[in-house]
């Protein structure tokens, strides 16, 4: 059989099967040394030995990944990417003591980003938006979720969503948009914040979800769970008017004060709470037994020097679905690597390397819908894949702050490449 591409010989093959992978079963992953696998119009037609799929297949290319460890494309499943502007001067506050919360209700924080990125076009939010995306590919993921949130009028709301799209339609990468509307009381809502949340019920989310067609995959809904943000009743209104429309459903809980949020959004059938660090017991056990996923974002308590993290054996213990993300954003945490994030959750989380890597892989795309498509190197998923310049999948998370990835395919095509 003709194939387009063969990427052959590599030190350690990872196709990180049978996702999602629960509790205790997280950290498979499916090893073959010497491995290769066959692509086809974009998709993963064989995975298996070198010899073998050499004997089955004559390959129209072939890439020689000696010495390297191939993987899939990692899938990012929680990022605020789309703002205008920076906030070191806050880190810089936060370094002399004031906390993230302080800033915030003094008018800095996400209102701050919030100022700046109303005032940009869809050209400027997609030109804002663009190189960081690339970086983030060039880092390997090949997959990432997309969320809205500073906007929070209706106008700027539906400009980052349209940005979104944009974005998502010029590709290489696969994009998730999730609208956040709820993710802070903006400022001429001060002391009315119910009069917000019905705006973001009666116009933002039916201004958002009439345009949905734009967008080709499943857009989801996400709330800003918190203390000095929105109470688990206003989350739930929001969350519950959401799904009405269409919309899957997330919540942003528990990233410093632990409301009840997580529960809710497991009652909810969320496909995810995320930060999960503060979450009570009950809330563990609760999201322990369904489908939602626990995304944990190492570099938001790094970013900020924090030193709580999400409990992640605790999670595991009790039968959870555990995914990792970048949480991208100008506050909390400007991190674009996922093999950051993969250091952190060995440090951190306590995750083994491999638990980390299928945390941020086959896990993550559970958490966005993508299980089907993304997350793994299977026969019939997309030939989303990584050649690794180390001879060991260790490496990634061992070592840090330089880029592991040689080359990037997407969809069966070279996208980027380390020179
Ligand atoms: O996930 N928690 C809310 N949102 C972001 C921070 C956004 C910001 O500070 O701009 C987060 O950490
Ligand atoms: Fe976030």
């Amino acid at each position: 059989m003709i194939i387009d591409l063969l990427i052959h010989s590599a030190a350690q093959l990872l196709t990180i099967p049978n996702g999602p992978q629960r509790g205790g079963a997280l950290g498979e992953l499916g090893l073959v040394e010497d491995g290769a696998v066959a692509i086809l119009d974009g998709k993963i037609v064989a995975v298996g030995p070198t010899s073998d799929l050499r004997a089955q297949f004559t390959p129209r290319s072939t890439l020689d990944a000696s010495r390297s460890v191939v993987m899939p494309g990692f899938v990012d499943p929680h990022t605020h990417l789309v703002w205008v502007g920076d906030r070191a001067n806050e880190f810089e506050m936060r370094l002399a003591g004031a906390t993230y919360m302080q800033i915030m209700n003094a008018g800095g924080g996400i209102m701050s980003t919030v100022r700046k990125t109303r005032a940009a076009s869809v050209d400027q939010l997609a030109e804002e938006t663009r190189p960081r995306l690339r970086r983030m590919l060039a880092h390997g993921a090949t997959t990432v979720e997309i969320k809205t949130g500073y906007g929070l009028d209706t106008a700027a709301e539906l400009r980052l969503w349209e940005a979104i799209a944009r974005l998502q339609a010029e590709g290489p990468w696969d994009i998730v948009p999730t609208f956040l509307g709820a993710h802070a009381v903006p400022e001429e809502y001060k002391d009315r914040e119910e009069a917000y949340v019905d705006l973001v019920v009666n116009e933002m989310l039916p201004a958002v979800s009439n345009q949905q067609s734009a967008i080709s995959n499943t857009a989801y809904a996400d709330v800003f769970c918190e203390e000095g943000a929105f109470t688990v009743e206003q989350s739930r209104r929001i969350l519950e008017r959401a799904r009405v429309l269409g919309f899957g459903v997330k919540i942003h809980a528990d990233e410093f004060v632990g409301l009840g949020g997580t529960r809710m959004g497991v009652e909810l059938g969320a496909a995810s709470a995320d930060h999960v660090v503060f979450t009570p017991d009950e809330d563990i056990a609760a999201l322990g037994k369904s489908n939602t996923v626990a995304v944990s974002l190492p570099p938001t308590p790094f970013g900020l020097a924090q030193k709580e993290y999400t409990p992640a054996k605790k999670f595991l213990d009790a039968g959870a679905i555990l995914a990792i993300a970048t949480d991208c954003n100008p506050g909390t945490g400007w991190c674009e690597s996922m093999q950051f994030v993969v250091a952190l959750a060995c440090r951190y989380l306590k995750l083994t390397p491999a638990q980390a890597l299928a945390a941020a892989t086959v896990n993550a795309a559970f958490a966005i819908g993508l299980a089907d498509r993304v997350g793994s190197l299977e026969v019939g998923k997309q030939a989303d894949v990584l050649i690794i310049d180390a001879p060991d999948y260790r490496h990634i998370g061992y070592r840090f702050g330089t880029n592991l990835v040689k080359t990037v395919i997407k969809r069966g095509q070279v996208v980027a490449e380390r020179e």
